[in-house]
């Protein structure tokens, strides 16, 4: 069987490190790389600290309005696949890299599996569910990470090809949590210990683009009496700078304004955080598998699960001082977990 990966933006390459050695192993498995991210921070980092091989095409697709982008990366997709013609297609997570590639394989009667299938915030005017919707009525293998996705899609009719697997960013954390604990440094870089400093990462559109939005949580992260490590992303960067909140945030003593960091370094502060806040999905699932007590900078999330088990908590209109103290008060097991996704993946892949 002949098996085509798209990826291209971080969480992909994360749910593909753990999950790329066993397709090696029994199928001819080529790699597509879109290019939606491509700054080294973004990109090229992951590639190295997840011991990534090199795409086999790397489209360069780059930023750009999202019909522009979705559209470049389904013009060079289709023209692979006809190329290569897989047996199989698989997708990850909610991108504009997903939607093209599961366009391009269906318009071609390739078959595509969907990994991460029947997440839902149930929000339509989030460019990523809009791109969930569609991956997965377009897929003819959905895995799914938890039954609240299990159920979700078959809300929406979906019941054929569904298979509950777990989570491939849980397999990645126990493959590379050693290393990150070996490699690192990332602490002593910024000059902080364990448990005194609270992450916080930005990047959703909702958050970015609106500069009320993006003012509320500004205010209410600086306004923090804590050391506060704060990777920015390339479009929050940008969207800090042009709403006039950049240099204020800059000023604050305690604030540790620092580039994206890779995954190792990721995990490493997001293990040792006092807290995090955060509008990314895959972190708040790595925060839970941790233990890390966490405040979602959102109205909704997608990870039900991890605001039932108490330790996310959304954010929504709430001052940020008020949550961060209620949180502040609490401790949290980490939850067992046996399951391989990727080795149920895999075997649901060998029976056809
Ligand atoms: C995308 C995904 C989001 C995912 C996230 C992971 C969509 C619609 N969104 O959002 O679901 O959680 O990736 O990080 O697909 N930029 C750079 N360098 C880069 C990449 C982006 O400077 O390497 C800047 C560009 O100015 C760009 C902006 O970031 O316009 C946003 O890029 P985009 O491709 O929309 O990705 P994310 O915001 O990261």
């Amino acid at each position: 069987m002949k098996v085509i990966c798209v990826v291209g933006a971080r969480p992909q390459f994360v749910k593909l490190a753990p999950l790329l050695p066993g397709l090696q192993e029994k199928y001819e498995t080529l790699i597509v790389h879109s290019g939606q991210h491509y700054d080294d921070p973004l990109s090229a980092c992951f590639f190295r600290d997840l011991k990534l091989p090199q795409p086999d095409y790397n489209i360069g697709a780059g930023s750009g309005k999202h019909g522009l982008q979705t559209a470049k990366i389904l013009i060079r997709i289709e023209e692979i696949c006809e190329f290569e013609k897989p047996d199989m297609v698989i997708v990850f997570g909610d991108t504009n890299t997903t939607l093209a590639g599961a366009l391009a394989a269906s318009k071609l009667k390739f078959r595509i599996a969907h990994v991460e299938a029947g997440m839902r915030s149930f929000v339509r005017a989030m460019p990523e569910e809009i791109n969930r919707v569609l991956t997965d009525h377009l897929s003819d293998i959905l895995f799914c990470s938890t039954e609240t996705a299990v159920a979700n899609l078959k809300n929406e009719g979906i019941v054929n090809g569904v298979h509950l697997v777990g989570d491939l960013m849980y397999d990645a954390l126990r493959i590379f949590e050693g290393h990150a604990g070996l490699k690192s440094s990332v602490l002593k870089n910024i000059g902080l210990s364990a448990g005194e400093y609270i992450l916080v990462t930005i990047h959703r559109a909702e958050n970015t683009d609106d500069h009320d939005r993006l003012r509320f949580l500004i205010d209410g992260i600086k306004n923090i009496n804590r050391e506060i490590v704060f990777p920015v992303h390339p479009r929050t960067e940008k969207e800090l700078k042009n709403a006039d909140l950049w240099m204020e945030l800059k000023s604050k003593e305690n604030m540790h304004l620092v580039e994206p960091v890779g995954y190792l370094d990721n995990i490493a502060l997001v293990r040792n955080a006092f807290m995090v806040l955060t509008d990314s999905g895959g972190m708040q699932k790595e925060t839970y598998y941790f233990g890390t007590p966490t405040i979602t900078l959102r109205d909704e999330t997608e990870w039900v699960e991890t605001v039932d088990a108490g330790i996310n908590v959304l954010l929504g209109k709430r001052g940020l001082d008020e949550v961060i103290e209620d949180m502040s008060r609490k401790t949290f097991e980490t939850p067992n977990i046996e399951n391989s996704a990727a080795a149920r993946i895999i075997e649901v892949l060998d029976n056809g």
